[in-house]
């Protein structure tokens, strides 16, 4: 895509005009659009074709003037503040009805073109573009919009239309590796990915390996991976260049390729979508593709423990005690806990192997988050406030909402073995996102400012919420993260 900026309407294939309601249009867009134009519309508002209700759009063919095509797009009743993602959805909106316009320009009322209505317009408009169709036999056209042009915009700006573009094709990235089924997106195929993108992006790679995993004693992540015919490994990221901060950011993802739940097997409605559950794993590798794309002054690392937890006469059971990493042993008091024993390694490891300043983990850890705050929000928790408060803060800027929930220390009883140091599950506690998060926390062991996200309601969705939040996979937090690392 190409962008540019115009200082008036200038030749186009189409030209978006969004609207506020009840406002007189000469007021939202005075002296920036033609008189002619601006007639027009107006006849249609008097005709009350178009009102200007949130959401709402009308397609107008004007006799004369730049625009062979004008779409009028609603912003509801003026408030002080324009409600945040309404930009987004009204791009996704707009892309959808210009896929035969090699142009589309696009304006906003006066004083919000200097807010961030264009850019998350933009975000919206390449976000809808998206669509998983590797495995039909018939693809779908693909769009001709090949230039957005932004009326009366600063040209300066446009830098931030080319990142947003990177991190959307990051996403899009991520919610491929989710949406992939887990059989075609089997451990050595994720390593296969892996190394794609430490490729083209500069990244140090290295993989430990199943033996290697063994050497080291990593005993939590071998025991889920040991069912498995494909077998565990962990990989390790790293992307450094003249970093301002002495010490790393660490990111951590579970990289669980499929869920079966193993010998707890999941049941029928439960099981289906455990594709889904690398989605840690992937959220952490479309955060190095955005770095490789932008290549950003930092020194950032990355770990994922990549396995399959499935069924096998070697897979681990209910009530073996493993030894994890960090020399803390576990009874495994169902099989299904086993993202926790995945990530327990993966933090051991990050924190020794190199001293990062931070540590944030992502995994599609708990049902319990659904329960908690369902499907709009990923619940974070965490042992430094001011990491979270500068996660929560990046989620609000880019709609990608989190909320904190407590480590509450009395139920951290709950993990105490009856034969062993911890048991998996946190027995008779039914607040399973905070249980496992403050098992995870049994991993951090050098006091290390660490925050994890449990993204198991907020990675993939059964149904579209507006047409950039497809059904599968979202790809969610790589917005929110990406503006996180830039601050960092
Ligand atoms: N991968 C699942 C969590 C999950 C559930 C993700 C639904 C996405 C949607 C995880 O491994 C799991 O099975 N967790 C169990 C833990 C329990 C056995 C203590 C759960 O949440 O039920
Ligand atoms: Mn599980
Ligand atoms: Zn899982």
């Amino acid at each position: 895509m190409k962008f540019e900026v115009t200082p008036k309407l200038a030749k186009t294939d189409c030209c978006i005009v969004s609207l506020f309601e009840k406002t007189p249009i000469e007021k939202q867009y005075k002296n920036s659009l033609p008189t002619e134009l601006i007639k027009s519309i107006k006849a249609h508002i008097g005709a009350k074709d178009f009102e200007g209700k949130e959401e709402s759009t009308l397609t107008i063919y004007p006799k004369t003037g730049s625009a062979r095509k004008v779409i009028l797009m609603g912003l509801g009743e003026k408030k002080k503040e324009m409600e945040s993602d309404l930009p987004r959805r009204l791009g996704a909106t707009a892309r959808s009805l210009t896929e035969k316009c090699k142009t589309v320009s696009i304006i906003f009322p006066n004083r919000y073109l200097d807010l961030s209505p264009c850019e998350k317009f933009t975000e919206g408009f390449l976000l809808g573009e998206y669509k998983f169709e590797k495995y039909k036999s018939k693809k779908s056209d693909k769009s001709n919009t090949t230039t957005l042009s932004f009326i009366g915009y600063d040209k300066k700006k446009l830098k931030n239309m080319k990142e947003i573009q990177k991190v959307v094709e990051s996403i899009f990235f991520v919610r491929d590796i989710v949406n992939t089924p887990g059989s075609d997106m089997s451990p050595n195929k994720l390593e296969k990915e892996t190394r794609k993108i430490a490729k083209y992006a500069n990244l140090k790679v290295k993989v430990i390996n199943h033996k290697q995993l063994q050497k080291m004693k990593a005993g939590a992540i071998l025991a889920v991976g040991q069912g498995a015919t494909e077998k565990a490994r962990m990989i390790v990221l790293e992307y450094k260049k003249s970093p301002k901060n002495s010490k790393p950011l660490a990111l951590v993802g579970k990289g669980v390729c499929f869920d079966t739940g193993g010998l707890n097997l999941k049941p029928t409605r439960y099981i289906e979508d455990m594709k889904l559950d690398m989605g840690g794993a992937a959220t952490v590798l479309g955060l190095f593709h955005a770095i490789g794309k932008t290549q950003p002054k930092l020194h950032v690392i990355g770990v994922i423990g990549v396995v399959e937890n499935a069924i096998s006469k070697e897979a681990y059971k209910p009530g073996d005690v493993i030894k994890a990493l960090n020399g803390k042993t576990i009874e495994v008091l169902n099989t299904d806990a086993e993202g926790r024993l995945v990530l327990a390694d993966c933090l051991t490891y990050v924190e020794k192997a190199f001293k990062p300043g931070h540590i944030i983990d992502f995994a599609t850890l708990t049902g319990c988050a659904i329960y908690t705050v369902g499907h709009d929000m990923t619940p974070i928790l965490g042992t430094d406030q001011k990491l979270i408060d500068n996660l929560l803060e990046s989620g609000i800027r880019t709609d990608e909402f989190m909320w904190q929930l407590p480590l509450y220390e009395r139920y951290a009883e709950s993990l105490k073995g009856s034969i062993s140091d911890l048991n998996n599950t946190g027995e008779g506690v039914k607040a399973g996102t905070v249980t496992a998060s403050l098992f995870l926390r049994e991993f951090i062991n050098n006091g290390t400012p660490w925050v994890h996200c449990d993204i198991a309601g907020t990675a993939h969705r059964d149904k579209a919420d507006s047409s950039y939040k497809p059904k599968g996979a979202r790809g969610v937090l790589v917005r929110a993260l990406w503006d996180f690392i830039k601050n960092y």
